[in-house]
């Protein structure tokens, strides 16, 4: 008998029908590695940011060779996601069997940097970046794709126990300093950033842990919190002088950012960061300090360390910072694309002729809502029209609900644009197209098309 199996990054691994929903599409983009090309835009970003980072005193060890399968530890339970916790269903999560998943996020990294860093913390601070792509099933337009990247940070400080004498604990001096130097690094920006902070006081929703002073709660999250604003002001200061230069006549004034207050199973407090950019706010990254216990089931004794991480979407950054309109762009190999950007510039991308769409409507009555009927998620179709037309669907969108009035029965019907980047679509592949997601539908779903 055969074991039913997929390889991926050169390792095999059994699947499981109940549980495998990883496709083919989604393994072939797991060794394009573009965090690592130097001359391709989320490279070029995630270079940005390290430099940046280390200018400071070169405290980040820098991991981004880590592959994209992972366990459902790493990614879930080692940073204390509850058990029914929706980022875990499969609606969501890219499977390849019980036990092991495409990360959906960095953060799956960080118990295991946390123990490679530890010994570094002797000299009182230590931290790590890391960088890879991430997965996550989702809807399909031109700003969201299965595949994106993130850039993980973490500080951390050893604590010093109050000596006598001294005013303070040695750690907190230094955390001071700290501070202090991230705060020259921005002062040097030449536009200033303006920043609205109503998260403090912490309130009951957001609470810091017990193990923490206020003392250290606040100057830890001010070093973060700098640290984050630094990264967005490197960022988006680049791009405003290349603006004026070109004398755009959207060119922002001044650079206005703002922190909420957020929730992740493995921080606490935890915040976002928002940067108001072309009319309006745009979601950058989460962040929070540490959970005490990510940095015992790191192997850190208990209460001997203090310390902050973020997790920053670099897709959406880099589709405004290099102008680039599709993010299927990103993934493109057409060297109209690739030979527009170069290693340590922020280029404005200029699209090469725009190809029509055509759009194409699947209309279906959904199956009944039974207990043992197989119901169809919206990113399971979003997935088959993925899986069958890959980079050459544009979009797809819900266009209408309906409910039978007399039968009661559902229907629901989606608009699909099938749109090449690089050339002009024929209507007999166009249609060849459809009629494959059509019986795929059938095949899979059981549905009854209308
Ligand atoms: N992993 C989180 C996300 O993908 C971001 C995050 C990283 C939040 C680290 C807190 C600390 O949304």
């Amino acid at each position: 008998l055969k074991i039913p199996q997929v390889e991926i990054n050169g390792i095999k691994y059994k699947t499981n029908p109940k549980i495998t929903n990883v496709t083919d599409s989604i393994i072939q983009l797991t060794d394009r590695s573009l965090h690592l090309k130097e001359s391709h835009p989320i490279g070029i970003l995630r270079h940005l940011i390290e430099k940046k980072l280390n200018s400071i005193d070169n405290s980040f060890r820098i991991f981004n060779n880590f592959k994209p399968v992972v366990t459902t530890m790493e990614n879930f339970d080692s940073l204390g996601f509850p058990k029914d916790h929706p980022g875990r269903s499969k609606s969501d999560t890219y499977y390849i069997n019980e036990t092991h998943l495409l990360r959906t996020h960095t953060s799956a990294h960080e118990l295991e940097c946390f123990q490679k860093i530890k010994y570094d913390t002797e000299n009182s601070k230590s931290g790590f970046l890391i960088s890879a792509d991430v997965y996550r099933r989702d809807e399909i337009d031109k700003t969201h794709y299965p595949v994106f990247h993130q850039m993980e940070g973490a500080t951390i400080w050893k604590r010093a126990k109050a000596n006598e004498g001294a005013k303070e604990p040695l750690h907190i001096k230094k955390i001071r300093e700290d501070i202090r130097k991230v705060e020259d690094k921005l002062n040097k920006e030449n536009v200033k950033i303006t920043v609205d902070d109503n998260t403090l006081p912490l309130k009951e929703d957001n609470p810091k842990q017990e193990y923490m002073s206020d003392l250290e709660v606040d100057l830890c999250s001010q070093h973060l919190k700098r640290s984050i604003e630094l990264i967005v002001s490197e960022v988006f200061n680049k791009k405003i002088a290349s603006m004026i230069k070109d004398k755009a006549n959207n060119t922002p004034k001044e650079l206005k950012v703002r922190w909420i207050n957020a929730y992740f199973p493995w921080t606490a407090p935890s915040w976002e960061i928002e940067v108001w950019w072309q009319g309006e706010w745009l979601e950058l990254c989460g962040c929070g300090l540490i959970r005490e216990d990510v940095l015992l089931r790191a192997g850190y004794k208990p209460s001997e360390t203090v310390g902050w991480a973020f997790g920053l979407g670099l897709d959406r950054i880099a589709m405004l910072l290099f102008e680039i309109p599709d993010i299927r762009l990103l993934w493109s190999s057409d060297e109209r694309f690739s030979k527009q950007f170069s290693k340590g510039l922020i280029t404005s991308f200029k699209p090469y002729s725009k190809h029509p769409g055509s759009f194409r409507d699947v209309a279906f009555w959904l199956p009944k809502d039974e207990p043992d009927v197989h119901q169809i998620h919206e990113n399971d179709l979003m997935e088959i029209i993925r899986n069958i037309a890959g980079d050459l669907v544009e979009s797809v969108k819900l266009v209408d609900n309906f409910t039978h009035p007399k039968t009661g029965r559902k229907s629901t019907c989606y608009r699909i644009n099938y749109q090449s980047m690089d050339r002009n679509l024929t209507n007999a592949e166009v249609n060849a197209l459809q009629e494959t997601v059509c019986s795929k539908l059938i095949e899979e779903y059981g549905v009854e098309l209308r």
